[in-house]
């Protein structure tokens, strides 16, 4: 008895089921191969500080233009305040993609953002070790704070450097570096020609410095340098093996801050602020640390606070207080 041939239909149900697996298999693994290798979706904390004065309900303060500064390249932020728990800190940091040291002017030995930046770093550098990618970044006192953190020496020099703008003396390391090599052509350009970049410190790392401390040049390359007519000091910093990155210099006051009138605004100038702005976002999006809930994350928000328009003071047009 002739029974049909089993095969041609076998075939097609195969080819079929080789179709739809594919189709299954490509429809899982699209969002699922997106979300493995970037999280859109970041939050990065910024790191409050003693004010000067403590009033009733104002001990703490993060200026508005670091917030700014993060959401303008597409994160949200979380302020990280001072003088919580350690295991606060540590809950804290599952649940957010990155730090941002302020600038500023607490002690970066002894205050309670000196505490929380250690024992974020102390987490950062365990965590990269490990493979969970998290970045930290120092702007002008955090640089300083980082120089501290890695060397755990005070290595600050004085210089005439409280109110300037400067092009950056860019070393051989900045073409190839995390930070600059994705930088638009004509920006590195003018970064290196133009004063495009606010310096508000009294203290500065020495290159000589720098040069005789082994702790610091095992762990940060040098990518640019800058004088007051000196001395020579560094100026942006990146580690060789963590997402650990420092400026002495304010890439978030070009868009932000209008006090003072050294501070540039041209369009290369906030192109300085954006670009510097975009490359440590995307860093946090290298980072799949969250909030246990959204309710938590709700909360933890920078929305729950209103930034004050700080007229009568001298440095920031806003600022948040705790
Ligand atoms: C401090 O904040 C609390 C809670 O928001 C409020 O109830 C209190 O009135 C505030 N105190 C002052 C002096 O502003
Ligand atoms: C400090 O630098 C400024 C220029 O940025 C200059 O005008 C001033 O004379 C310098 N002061 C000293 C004490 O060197
Ligand atoms: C730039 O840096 C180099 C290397 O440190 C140094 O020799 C040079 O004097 C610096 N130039 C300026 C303009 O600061
Ligand atoms: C630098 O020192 C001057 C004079 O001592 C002071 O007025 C200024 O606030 C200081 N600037 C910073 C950024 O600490």
């Amino acid at each position: 008895m002739a029974s049909p041939s089993p095969s041609p239909p076998a075939k097609c149900w195969t080819l079929r089921n080789m179709i739809l697996l594919g189709i299954f298999v490509s429809l899982l693994c699209l969002p699922f191969n997106s979300s493995a290798k970037r999280n859109d979706r970041p939050i990065i904390g910024v790191l409050a500080q003693e004010v000067y004065k403590p009033e009733p309900n104002r001990t703490a303060y993060i200026a508005a233009s670091y917030v700014k500064f993060l959401e303008a390249a597409g994160a949200r932020v979380v302020p990280v305040m001072i003088n919580q728990k350690p295991e606060e800190y540590r809950r804290l940091f599952k649940s957010i993609n990155g730090i941002l040291y302020p600038g500023g002017g607490v002690s970066i030995v002894s205050s309670g953002y000196q505490r929380a930046a250690a024992i974020f770093y102390d987490l950062a550098i365990e965590a990269n070790q490990k493979g969970d990618y998290f970045p930290v970044w120092g702007t002008c006192l955090g640089f300083q704070q980082l120089t501290y953190l890695t060397s755990g020496k005070r290595l600050l020099s004085k210089t005439n450097t409280s109110a300037v703008a400067l092009p950056l003396n860019f070393t051989n390391e900045a073409k190839d570096s995390k930070i600059f090599k994705g930088f638009p052509a004509e920006l590195t350009k003018a970064l290196g020609t133009e004063p495009l970049t606010e310096n508000s410190h009294n203290w500065s790392l020495t290159l000589a410095t720098y040069n005789s401390n082994e702790e610091l040049k095992r762990f940060y390359k040098i990518l640019s340098t800058n004088t007051d007519g000196n001395v020579e000091f560094v100026s942006t910093m990146e580690a060789f093996d963590y997402p650990i990155y420092g400026t002495q210099w304010h890439p978030e006051k070009n868009s932000f801050e209008w006090r003072n009138p050294y501070i540039p605004h041209s369009p290369l100038a906030i192109k300085t602020t954006f670009y510097m702005a975009d490359f440590f976002v995307n860093e946090a999006r290298k980072s799949f640390h969250r909030f246990e809930s959204m309710d938590e994350e709700r909360m933890a928000l920078i929305y729950n606070y209103n930034p004050v328009y700080t007229e009568q003071q001298q440095a920031f047009e806003q600022k948040y207080f705790f």
